[in-house]
């Protein structure tokens, strides 16, 4: 039988570069064309990989008959231009987070794409790590009673770069929907409402001129609460905190190690990988394999995508508001 080949192409060469990869490494894709509008990015990546066509522009990849998948790696405000652009082309889309930035967009995407048989990832990587999804099958039949999640970013200096200039910007969909993602896949089940505070005292801020601390607490129907922080301005390095509590265990992991506590003496060290890099590449191959075969699972899929991003924006509004949101999801 004939091997199904997938062309892709790879818009903005930052984080884009490990999509290229990943695209590159499923047996069943190559990467036909990349664009960045950066003039080093393009030499560097020319002599790197020579056999991979630099496009003069992102037209040429969405026009491009051949290419079936679209990476989009590009900064923030251009996402959702670049996925009507896929749909009007019939591209399968990968989109780094966030997907877009505000509810209107999110609802037009939804509705575009369901009149389509297109598909859609986005890189929310953390569901990839050895560490979680060991996590996850041991709370899965627990009652959980409470959640502390915080993403430590420990990279201020990001803060300085596109991120700073680009007046929609927000921590919460850059940093806080990572873990928001890895909660709602943790619990299987969404919150109701949101409640957000934040400020801008921290460290390195004073040409940042949003929020670069936020601390979101997210209320569910049966009276769980969910604390997740986002941390763009401390002195740390980059890390994702959890604790989860259940009634009979507890889990915790930080930097002095990953623990499962039954009782105050039986702790048990979990060995799984934290980070886990390597893994990162199965988000890509899993939605490759999933456009190859319906029937295998892509790892994050459009529903969890709506989610999640409908969480962050109540998020932010709940910021901007100073009261508690209800969330709106899609369906
Ligand atoms: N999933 C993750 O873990 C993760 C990690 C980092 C960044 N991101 C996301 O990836 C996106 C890019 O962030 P980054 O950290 O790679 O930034 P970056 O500045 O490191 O790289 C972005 C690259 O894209 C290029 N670019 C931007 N917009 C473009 C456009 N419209 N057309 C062509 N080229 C374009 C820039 O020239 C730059 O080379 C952002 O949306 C960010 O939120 C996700």
């Amino acid at each position: 039988m004939k091997k199904k080949i997938f062309k892709a192409g790879v818009i903005g060469l930052g984080v884009g570069m490990h999509h290229v990869k990943a695209l590159k490494n499923h047996p069943n894709c190559i990467v036909k064309k990349v664009y960045d509008f950066n003039k080093s990015k393009k030499l560097n990546f020319k002599k790197n990989f020579p056999n991979i066509e630099f496009a003069k522009n992102e037209n040429e990849i969405f026009q491009d008959k051949e290419i079936n998948i679209v990476s989009l790696a590009s900064y923030d405000n251009f996402h959702y231009d670049q996925i009507l652009k896929c749909i009007k082309n019939k591209k399968n889309i990968i989109v780094e987070k966030p997907i877009c930035l505000n509810q209107k967009q999110l609802s037009s995407i939804n509705n575009l794409l369901k009149k389509t048989n297109l598909k859609i990832t986005s890189n929310m990587v953390l569901r990839t790590t050895g560490l979680f999804r060991e996590i996850k099958k041991k709370i899965s039949n627990k009652k959980i009673i409470s959640v502390e999640a915080d993403y430590l970013w420990g990279r201020s200096f990001k803060l300085y770069q596109w991120r700073s200039k680009l007046k929609e910007y927000s921590i919460i969909h850059g940093c806080a929907i990572h873990v928001i993602d890895l909660i709602l896949w943790l619990l299987n089940k969404k919150p109701i409402s949101v409640y957000t505070k934040g400020n801008n005292i921290g460290i390195n801020t004073k040409k940042f001129k949003k929020h670069s601390y936020v601390i979101i607490l997210l209320k569910y129907n049966n009276n769980l609460i969910v604390k997740i922080t986002a941390n763009a301005s401390s002195m740390y390095p980059h890390f994702h905190e959890l604790k989860i509590f259940s009634k009979n265990s507890t889990i915790t992991h930080n930097l002095q190690g990953s623990y499962e506590i039954k009782g105050n003496k039986k702790i048990k060290k979990l060995s799984s990988k934290y980070p886990d890099k390597k893994n990162r590449l199965n988000l890509i191959h899993s939605f490759v394999d999933n456009l190859k075969n319906r029937y295998t699972k892509s790892i994050v899929d459009k529903k969890d995508i709506m989610n999640s991003m409908s969480i962050s924006l109540a998020a932010e509004k709940s910021l901007k508001m100073g009261k508690e949101i209800k969330i709106k999801y899609e369906n």
